[in-house]
């Protein structure tokens, strides 16, 4: 079955199946969004069912809490584990500093608030996600509906005087309407092609009312995993400042394909 994955699906999945190595009996897990994110929490499920894994899994989606909960993981609210081991989730950028873009998926607020409760979060990627400068991937920011477009607009305003390539910014739509995110906000995509200072940019869009936060994840991400489309992953330490290569047999028979 793993043979009908696209290279791109193999190195989400070699890259989740390595992060859950860093999951311990007793933890509490924020579990991320995202078509990555989604490998993990089923690789965990399997180690729930076939391992007696006994882990508290935090989502930072409905989507993730239904996976989550199908797969037999224990679920519960940040407030309910108040602080967690680990954070594993997905990105949509990084760069050598383990500078995220997140939020693709639109999740970005609950995985900010999980992934900073969190005494160590894991990034599982694949290979095209490392960026030499973030910006390429539109950067996500939440708004909250009331005056959407009067914040919209003081966002455009502020861009002027920032170090990025462009400036564009657009509703995110789910088809005729706007998205709506798991909090009933909207989300404003940035197109920003390059973005000089991403520190900088983080504080300076969290200052404008009606912002409620934004996808750049900034000293947060300890760990990135890179998943290749042939079983290689790397393991890189901004911390311990370690890098680490394997691969990852991908098993015909895996249980976590039987359903697919
Ligand atoms: C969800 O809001 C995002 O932050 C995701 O983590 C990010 O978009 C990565 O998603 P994929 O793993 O699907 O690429």
């Amino acid at each position: 079955m793993t043979g009908e994955l696209s290279p791109i699906d193999k190195a989400k999945f070699v890259a989740a199946r390595r992060a859950v190595d860093f999951v311990e009996d007793g933890m509490r897990v924020g579990l991320g969004t995202g078509s990555t994110a989604a490998w993990m929490v089923r690789c965990l499920g399997e180690l729930v069912r076939d391992e007696g894994l006994r882990i508290k899994g935090v989502p930072t989606s409905t989507r993730t809490a239904q996976l989550a909960r199908e797969v037999g993981i224990d679920v519960v609210s940040l407030d309910e584990a108040k602080w967690l081991d680990l954070t594993i989730d997905g990105a949509d950028e990084f760069d050598a500093d383990l500078c995220l873009i997140k939020g693709g998926g639109g999740a970005l607020l609950q995985e900010k608030i999980v992934a900073t409760a969190s005494d160590q979060m894991i990034v599982i990627a694949d290979v095209a996600k490392e960026v030499g400068q973030l910006g390429g991937f539109p950067l996500p920011v939440e708004v909250i509906p009331f005056g959407w477009q009067t914040t919209k607009a003081l966002i455009e305003e502020t861009l002027v005087s920032v170090d990025v390539l462009g400036r564009d910014t657009s509703l995110r739509m789910n088809r005729d309407a706007p998205f709506v995110t798991d909090e009933g906000n909207y989300i404003v995509d940035l197109h920003l092609h390059r973005i000089g200072n991403p520190r900088q940019l983080a504080l300076i869009l969290n200052q404008i009312p009606g912002v409620v936060e934004n996808g750049l994840f900034i000293d947060i991400c300890d760990i990135v995993v890179i998943g290749h489309g042939d079983g290689r992953v790397e393991v890189r330490d901004i911390n311990q400042g370690t890098v680490e290569e394997e691969r990852i047999d991908l098993l015909e028979n895996d249980n976590l394909f039987a359903d697919m």
